[in-house]
Parts: structure tokens; C-alpha cells; sequence
């Protein structure tokens, strides 16, 4: 394993190591810096990653950049989660480079930041980096870039599928089948169609509004947006989408609310108890933004109360959910309306082969120093480059 060979490498040079691998203490000695490693904190991909090549975003598969960077005489460094070898990549191997993807994230701490004295850039292979502590990076002049726009459209097309799973009481359908059970009535009794419904979106960025483009043809009763930034007139001309400038008026209008905005100080815990208690009774909530967006016990409470008739989504508060996440089994009270599923609505075979050309095409241009695509800079040297994470 590459990470084997630098550890190796970096003990041989300094024979006499005694660094505490498990507690990660400074010892005595000093690892030396190897200019440009590289780090990526990837997920274990197992026979899946080993039988389908396609899944690049694997530790096995290394987003295809394993023989490129080794060609070049780059350091790679492979790690599944934030352990103990890549905090010492990161903090004793001097990593410049740590790429990392939202699926299986490797929580990068303002603690972590402090100790990573060498670590200039942050790759985010996918889009969507509040797993980095981005005022941390701004503090610390380390880039966060992100490959925008690689797989908006996959987000999309499970907003809609999450969207229709939930108004037209899909999961409990199919499970009365596999059940070999058949009583419609029971399914019936709580599934409606979207066409006529009020569907609103917070967020109407790259995702939200292609979310909007999509439920045109359903011909729902009014689609809405909530975003501090509008969209200009003519994007929402094309949609007819209207802006709701407050938030809790917005939430009151809609039969179905999605959530396609980041997660930053501004929108974690957004869609809590409170603003549940302004939403239509009965009303779907669908999140494939963040987790941490939507209060997980306020959510829960609200579909078992049946405030929320359903919620679907693939993110969560923390990933990957823990067994008794109350998020996997949650329901409404006529024992449907949960549409959950681990993180993978950005990560289709598709938008891995996009979001692994483009992690390239940005380490590419770090390494060469050729300047970068602005709409990929999250966190330019010292300062936000974005006005998707928050209004400053
Ligand atoms: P984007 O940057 O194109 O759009 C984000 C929009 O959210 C912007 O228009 C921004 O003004 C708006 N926004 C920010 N704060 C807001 C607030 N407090 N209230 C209302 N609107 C607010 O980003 P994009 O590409 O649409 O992605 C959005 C998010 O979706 C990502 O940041 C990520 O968290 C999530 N995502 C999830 C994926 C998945 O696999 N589940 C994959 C890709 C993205």
C-alpha cells in the first residue's frame, strides 16, 4: 500500500522514531517534510471498488490518480478515514495536499488545521465542503477548492425521484410487496400526485434550480424559492419560480420543501422545531443538502406527530449514521414516509467520473501552478470566494 511505503520510507530515514503512533504525541525527532505529498481520506470500497473499476471514489480506486501522481514523483497517501496515520501525514509528513470526498467524509477540525503546517490545499472530490472547517482554512490561508457543477444534476434527478417516492407513498408500497402482502387502500389512503402541489426550494443554486427545471413538466400548482442570492430575472422567468423573501412565510406555502443550500453557520439547524411548526400539516420535506441542515430529533418528532408526512434524503448529521440513527427507522403515523438512504446521491458512476477529472484538473493546476477555475474556489488564500456559505 502507498501509505505503507511513505510511513516505511519516513522510518527509515529517522531510524531511531519513537513517535506514539496511536496518541499521534510529538516525539523528539521530526519526520521529514516530503514536498507535495498528497493525501487523500477516501472510503474502503471493498468487492464493489475491487469488481467495478468506475468506482473511483474509493480507497481502492484512488480516484484514478495513483500511477499518474507516482509517474510524477509525488507522494500518495491513501487513508479511509481521519486516523491515526493520516493525522501523521497530515501533521509529522507534512502532507501539502489533502483531497477528500462529502460520502465518507474526513472531518478536517480547526484543531486539525492548526497542526497541518504544511497542508496548502483542500480538494474536495464532489461539491459540498462544510466537512472542513472553512473560517479554520481562511485563518490558516489554505485553500478549499471543490469540483462545482460535477454532479449537480445527479443531486437533481434524486431530488425529484425523492420528491415523487414520498407524495406518492412508494417505499411502504413496495415493501407490502415484498412482504407478499396486497391491500391497496392501505397505500392509497396517503398517496396523492404533485401535479397541483406547491413545491419550494431553499437554496436555488446549481442544484435547486435544476431541481426547478425538472418539476416544470408536473405542472405543480407553484414552485417557490428561498435564497438570499435571487436568481436572476430570466432564470426564474423560465422556471416561473417566485421568491419568498422569509423564511417561515415560505414554508407555510409549500406542499413539499427541498433543501439544496450548503451547510455553514447560517443554515445549520435551518429546519428546526420552530420552523417545522410553520409548515403545512402533512407537508414532504426532502434534504440531499446536509444533514446538519434539518434538526434530527425536531424532524423525527415532526413525521411521527405527522406535521411531516414524509422526509428523504442521503444526508446526515453525521456520516456514516450510526446503527440506531433515529433517521433509519423514523415514520409517520400510517407507518410510511421515510425515504433515507447513506450518502450517495452525488456519487452515481457518472458524477464519480466527472468529480475524479476534475479533482485532477485541480491538483493539476496546483502542482503546475497554473491558476484555477474561480467557480471552484470555496476558500481562496485568506478569504471566502464564494457567496454560497453564508453571507459575511
Ligand atoms: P451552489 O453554490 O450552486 O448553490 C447554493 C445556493 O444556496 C446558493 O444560491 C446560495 O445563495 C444558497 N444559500 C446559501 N445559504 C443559504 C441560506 N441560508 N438560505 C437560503 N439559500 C442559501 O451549490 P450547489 O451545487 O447547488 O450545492 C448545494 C449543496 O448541495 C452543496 O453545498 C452540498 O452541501 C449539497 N450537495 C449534496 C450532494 C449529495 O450527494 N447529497 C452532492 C452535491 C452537493
Amino acid at each position: 500500500r502507498v501509505e505503507w511505503e511513505v510511513i516505511k520510507k519516513a522510518r527509515e530515514e529517522v531510524p531511531t522514531i519513537a513517535l506514539d503512533e496511536r496518541s499521534g504525541e510529538e516525539s523528539e525527532y521530526e519526520f521529514p517534510t516530503l514536498p507535495d505529498t498528497v493525501l487523500a481520506i477516501l472510503y474502503d470500497g471493498g468487492k464493489a471498488a475491487e469488481e467495478e473499476p468506475r468506482l473511483l471514489g474509493t480507497v481502492e480506486n484512488s480516484l484514478g490518480l495513483a500511477d499518474w501522481l507516482k509517474a510524477q514523483g509525488h507522494e500518495f497517501i491513501v487513508r479511509q478515514s481521519v486516523d491515526d496515520y493520516s493525522i501523521l501525514a497530515l501533521t509529522r509528513l507534512k502532507a501539502e495536499v489533502l483531497i477528500t470526498t462529502p460520502f465518507h467524509p474526513g472531518y478536517l477540525t480547526r484543531e486539525l488545521v492548526e497542526k497541518a503546517k504544511n497542508l496548502k490545499l483542500c480538494i474536495t472530490a464532489g461539491v459540498g465542503s462544510d466537512h472542513i472547517d472553512l473560517n479554520a482554512a481562511v485563518d490558516h490561508r489554505i485553500q478549499v477548492l471543490e469540483v462545482s457543477g460535477s454532479n449537480v444534476v445527479s443531486v437533481a434527478e434524486h431530488v425529484v425521484m425523492s420528491i415523487l417516492l414520498l407524495v406518492r407513498n412508494f417505499v411502504p408500497a413496495h415493501e407490502m410487496i415484498e412482504r407478499g402482502d396486497w391491500q391497496v387502500s392501505d397505500i392509497a389512503r396517503n398517496a396523492f400526485d404533485l401535479e397541483g402541489k406547491v413545491v419550494g426550494t431553499i437554496g436555488a443554486g446549481r442544484i435547486g434550480y435544476r431541481v426547478l427545471q425538472r418539476l416544470v413538466p408536473f405542472d405543480c400548482k407553484e414552485l417557490l424559492y428561498y435564497d438570499y442570492a435571487p436568481l436572476p430575472a430570466a432564470a426564474a422567468e423560465a422556471v416561473k419560480a417566485r421568491r419568498v423573501e422569509d423564511l417561515k412565510t415560505f414554508v407555510s406555502q409549500c406542499d413539499v420543501v427541498t433543501v439544496n443550500c450548503p451547510l455553514h453557520e447560517g443554515t445549520r439547524g435551518l429546519v428546526n422545531a420552530e420552523l417545522l411548526k410553520h409548515f403545512k400539516k402533512g407537508a414532504w420535506l426532502v434534504n440531499t443538502a446536509r444533514g446538519a441542515i434539518c434538526d434530527k430529533d425536531a424532524v423525527a418528532a415532526a413525521l411521527k406527530s405527522g406535521q411531516l408526512s414524509g422526509y428523504a434524503g442521503d444526508v446526515w448529521n453525521v456520516q456514516p449514521a450510526p446503527k440506531d440513527h433515529v433517521w433509519r427507522t423514523m415514520k409517520n403515523p400510517l407507518g410510511g414516509g421515510n425515504g433515507m438512504v447513506p450518502h450517495y446521491s452525488g456519487t452515481t458512476l457518472d458524477a464519480q467520473a466527472r468529480y475524479a477529472n476534475g479533482a485532477r484538473s485541480i491538483l493539476e493546476n496546483y502542482l503546475t501552478g497554473k491558476p484555477q477555475d474561480p467557480q471552484n474556489i470555496i476558500v481562496g488564500i485568506g478569504k471566502y470566494e464564494t457567496k454560497a456559505y453564508g453571507q459575511r
